[in-house]
């Protein structure tokens, strides 16, 4: 009897896979950065190839470290980063382009030229979404309008679009040797292209974005196999039973599986996900509508995500373009040793803005700088700007909902940074609580696995693992608050129209 479930995390900076046991406990890890191609100002790309490898390297070492086998594992799961779109040639197997990664905004024009007359909303009420350089439909338009002979190929049905789900598990699956061509409705529901209702392709779209039918995989469930891992891989035979986009997956592993329950995920970006049961409902606040995930044969469960592209990679970038820090943890001893942030605000609008605001023509600003300023308090600038940005949706979710969060479930990699979740505490004025486990995104996906292989019986058998390690309490008296919140806007305000003039 297999004993354990697989999980890979296919994320923007990294590829993980973890193993987890019956309880839902880590049992091991293995984890590989790959490198962030930036050709230009707003260009972020991926090599597929460096990640399918890094991917196999990861599953063989997570098994090798416990010693495990193919059959010690009862089956896979798979978790991503979303909308970061690959096409690649069916018969060689090879990418024709770099992928094009979720926080690229080369599409600026594409999109507006898509949205026309009727602007940003166009197709909002079909695919929940706003036209924004985001998503993955209009990354397609320009690998087909820009690398040589693609658009013939297409045409003639040689290619094959995917997200990084799919692109896993075509190459997991046998590649040009019978890959499935396959995603699931959540990470479908993030490329603009698919009905939220009927959870199908809609061809109208599709032939405005002039993507061809047959490059599309085939939509199914978040829950059920997909196919086995082929037979000379380190998993051979495993079958792989669960895909969710990442933010889908950390909403499921954090056992958000009522109506009203919420989770905020602190990686590269942060993303904030209410679930709304089997109601889809639509934002009227800069929210996104999405699939939260579907189980097999029931019915879609829905959600409302507050996106932000930068807060993880603001930390990055402090430590990689400025050199201002030599790793990321860093960042909090430098913002500890201040005791406010001296007037300095940064909004790190790299990728434009995201929700609220979806401006695509925003980029980022530092201001309020004197003499006086030093580098900790730009630290401390920039663990604020992870918090009001998370502040700033909380505030459209509590709009559209008519009901206010009163905790906030968090997660992810900037959850052991106490600085930062206590002026989260603060400047939200709710409790703040994170979980035993956090590394709920890869338990998601497992459990998405788990539950489709009969290895866990049910959502109650998952709710039992769910246990509160840390909790901080709002302390900020209201004053501080509402004024470090309206400086916020202020600077805000300073990043529009940037690219525009
Ligand atoms: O929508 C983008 C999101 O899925 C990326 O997540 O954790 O790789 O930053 P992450």
């Amino acid at each position: 009897m297999s004993k354990y479930i697989a999980a890979i995390d296919q994320g923007t900076t990294s590829t993980r896979c973890m193993i987890f046991d019956q309880s839902g406990a880590v049992a091991s890890v293995a984890q590989m950065e790959h490198e962030q191609i930036f050709p230009k100002a707003g260009w972020v790309e991926h090599n597929p190839t460096e990640v399918w490898d890094n991917t196999r390297k990861v599953t063989a070492e997570a098994l090798a470290q416990k010693d495990l086998k193919a059959s010690d594992i009862a089956a896979v799961g798979i978790t991503n980063q979303r909308e970061t779109a690959v096409v690649w040639d069916k018969t060689t197997g090879k990418p024709v382009y770099n992928a094009i990664v979720w926080q690229d905004t080369r599409t600026d024009q594409i999109v507006e030229e898509l949205g026309g007359s009727e602007g940003a909303e166009k197709y909002k009420a079909k695919v929940g979404l706003p036209l924004a350089t985001y998503f993955s439909g209009p990354k397609v338009t320009w690998i087909l309008d820009n690398v040589d002979g693609a658009r013939e190929k297409a045409d003639k049905g040689d290619l094959l679009f995917g997200n990084m789900d799919t692109w896993v598990l075509w190459n997991m699956t046998g590649g040009t040797d019978g890959g499935v061509h396959v995603t699931d409705v959540t990470n479908a529901s993030r490329t603009m292209l698919m009905d939220l209702d009927t959870l199908k392709w809609d061809e109208s779209i599709a032939a405005d974005m002039k993507i061809p039918m047959s490059m599309l995989p085939e939509i199914r469930s978040s829950s059920e196999e997909y196919g086995k891992v082929r037979e000379r891989g380190v998993l051979a035979g495993v079958p792989i039973a669960g895909i969710l986009g990442d933010q889908q997956a950390a909403t499921f592993g954090q056992v958000c599986f009522e109506t009203g329950t919420a989770k905020n995920t602190y990686g590269t970006g942060n993303f904030l996900l209410l679930n709304t049961g089997e109601e889809k409902v639509m934002s009227k606040n800069g929210l996104l509508t999405t699939v939260c995930y579907k189980i097999g044969d029931n019915k879609p469960v829905y959600a409302l995500e507050g996106s932000i592209a930068v807060t993880g990679s603001l930390v990055q970038w402090l430590r990689d373009n400025l050199g201002l820090i030599k790793n990321a943890p860093e960042v909090e001893d430098l913002a500890k040793q201040v005791e406010d942030n001296g007037d300095v605000y940064v909004v790190p609008a790299f990728s434009g803005l995201f929700a609220p605001h979806w401006r695509s023509d925003a980029r980022g600003v530092i201001v309020g700088l004197t003499r006086y300023a030093t580098k900790n308090h730009i630290a401390r600038a920039a663990l604020e700007a992870v918090a009001y940005q998370s502040k700033e949706v909380v505030d459209a979710m509590n709009a559209d909902s008519g009901v206010d969060l009163t905790e906030l479930k968090v997660d992810g990699g900037m959850v052991g940074n106490d600085t930062l979740m206590q002026f989260q505490a603060d400047i939200l004025d709710v409790p703040v609580i994170r979980p035993k486990i956090t590394e709920t995104t890869a338990l998601g996906a497992a459990y998405a696995a788990g539950l489709a292989v009969g290895f866990w019986k049910d959502e109650d058998e998952l709710r039992k693992h769910w246990a509160e390690d840390k909790r901080w309490e709002p302390q900020m008296d209201a004053k501080d608050r509402d004024a470090g919140y309206a400086k916020w806007n202020k600077a805000v305000k300073r990043t529009l129209d940037w690219t525009k003039g």
